[in-house]
């Protein structure tokens, strides 16, 4: 694995701050962000000299884009032109936005077309950190580099020394540092395409410079397209504040090892120990055969900042309706298919496939039994707008799955059938091999929504549904 040479750069650093751009305020005082995001192929140094550049497809020439960031009551209103090869999509995972705004093609709008430009223009309910990336050719696009973190700020935000921006990606690179080819089957029925390079903010990370007792608020994004983090802070115990953006009551990360699966965020407070001059290691241990070292935390020599209060701030939740569970309509959604699993056979585009035929169609996921196909997908479910669903997802695969609802946040309640401590919310959950969740959620946000594993792997090898919420 290729990691721990270089240094983040300034640019890395800018980025991952962010930038406002044309804050407008409209009639009644309500503020407006305008942006406009150009998607393009671009060269970008991901590695190392004296590797060369690599040959990506980016957001304004920036990998990771643009960081976009606006306060809670904003309406946000993104024009997004497409100079890439193929169509392509924004969906702006994990906010609540209108159905017709989610940026799943054939679904909710027409791809925008090489050449097109399409205007996303939402109104933002919910703080938090969330990421924005296509949802077209989503294996591909987004690992050639199209995605960027999507800040909506709270209107008072916890005091700290630093608000900082992580987005953790892994590619998968070739010898002279171009993006490998896509389509590999094996990515696909096994754990999705795990890459040998992993950046922070579109960089290999040798040292973050940090300064000694300082309160970081750190927010990270998982945006690669299957790895799977689990992160360990050496000498320090992350308090985690918000999972997937939803504000969650402040713990210690389980075992101090903050696990994110693609497309889940986790907003943790980090105070760095009060030693000047010291470093501290950020390891990913999630595969435990291929732990290493994704970075290290160096301690400037300045004397160390002094935090009286060490409370840890505790953050207001979203407006999101609550679960009524004494009314829940139950279902069960499992997962199946892949390699080493037990299916034998499912449904794709209306016909019954054995397992052999599905693999030789390029397809070997189901949900409840079916394939996502070529076709104009049919809803799984249909839930009644308003209404409380409790929802049962079975992972009946040997492989983990981090599944993601659109358009609406849920609490998870129960892990193989124990209670969940906090029952959190999110728009993500990760499913380990052969386990369980009961998820609930109000159907609030009416429209077709997609339920999907965010390994893009296996959201392309048929692991995805919709939902129907009228
Ligand atoms: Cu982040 Cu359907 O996606
Ligand atoms: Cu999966």
């Amino acid at each position: 694995m290729t990691h721990g040479r270089w240094r983040i750069t300034r640019r890395g650093l800018l980025q991952g701050a962010g930038a406002l751009a044309g804050l407008a305020v409209l009639p009644g005082g309500a503020k407006a962000a305008d942006y406009r995001l150009v998607a393009a192929p671009s060269r970008v140094r991901l590695v190392p000299e004296p590797h060369p550049e690599t040959e990506a497809w980016a957001y304004d020439g920036m990998v990771p884009g643009p960081t976009l960031r606006a306060r809670r009551g904003t309406r946000l209103r993104v024009a997004v032109e497409n100079r890439l090869p193929q169509p392509t999509t924004v969906h702006w995972h994990g906010l609540r936005v209108p159905n017709a705004m989610d940026g799943v093609p054939h679904v909710t709008q027409a791809p925008i077309e090489p050449g097109a430009t399409f205007v996303y223009k939402f109104d933002l309910p919910d703080v938090g950190t969330f990421w924005y990336h296509p949802h077209a050719q989503s294996s591909e696009q987004l690992g050639r580099g199209l995605k960027g973190a999507l800040i909506v700020d709270e209107l008072e935000p916890p005091a700290v020394d630093r608000d900082i921006v992580w987005v953790l990606d892994d590619w998968r690179l070739t010898r002279a540092a171009a993006i490998a080819e896509f389509g590999n089957m094996m990515d696909m029925s096994h754990a999705g395409r795990i890459g040998n390079t992993v950046t922070i903010n579109g960089r290999v990370p040798e040292r973050f410079g940090v300064r000694a007792g300082e309160r970081i608020r750190l927010r990270l994004v998982n945006a690669a397209n299957a790895r799977i983090f689990a992160l360990r802070f050496a000498g320090h115990a992350p308090q985690v504040i918000a999972l997937d953006g939803q504000p969650v009551a402040p713990h210690r990360a389980e075992d101090d090892r903050v696990v994110l699966g693609p497309g889940m965020r986790a907003d943790v407070i980090l105070d760095v120990k009060p030693e000047p001059g010291a470093a501290f290691a950020v390891t990913d241990d999630y595969y435990p055969r291929a732990a290493y070292q994704l970075v290290e935390l160096a301690a400037g020599p300045e004397p160390a900042l002094s935090r009286p209060d060490r409370t840890i701030p505790i953050l207001s939740p979203n407006p999101v309706a609550v679960p009524d569970l004494a009314k829940a309509t139950r279902h069960r959604i499992t997962f199946a298919g892949g390699m080493m699993g037990s299916m034998g056979a499912a449904m794709l585009d209306g016909r019954e496939l054995s397992m052999r035929e599905l693999m030789a169609a390029g397809r070997m996921w189901a949900v409840n039994g079916v394939v996502a196909g070529a076709h104009a997908m049919q809803p799984m479910l249909d839930l009644k707008r308003g209404e409380t669903y409790l929802i049962e997802l079975v992972n009946d695969t040997a492989w983990p799955h981090p599944i993601h609802l659109h358009g609406h946040v849920f609490r998870v309640l129960a892990r193989d059938g124990a209670a969940v401590p906090r029952a959190e919310w999110g728009d993500s959950v990760l499913l380990e091999p052969r386990t369980r969740a009961d998820i609930a959620f109000v159907a609030d946000n009416p429209g077709d929504w997609m339920l999907h594993c965010h390994v893009l792997e296996h959201q392309e090898g048929g692991m995805m549904a919709l939902i129907r919420v009228a």
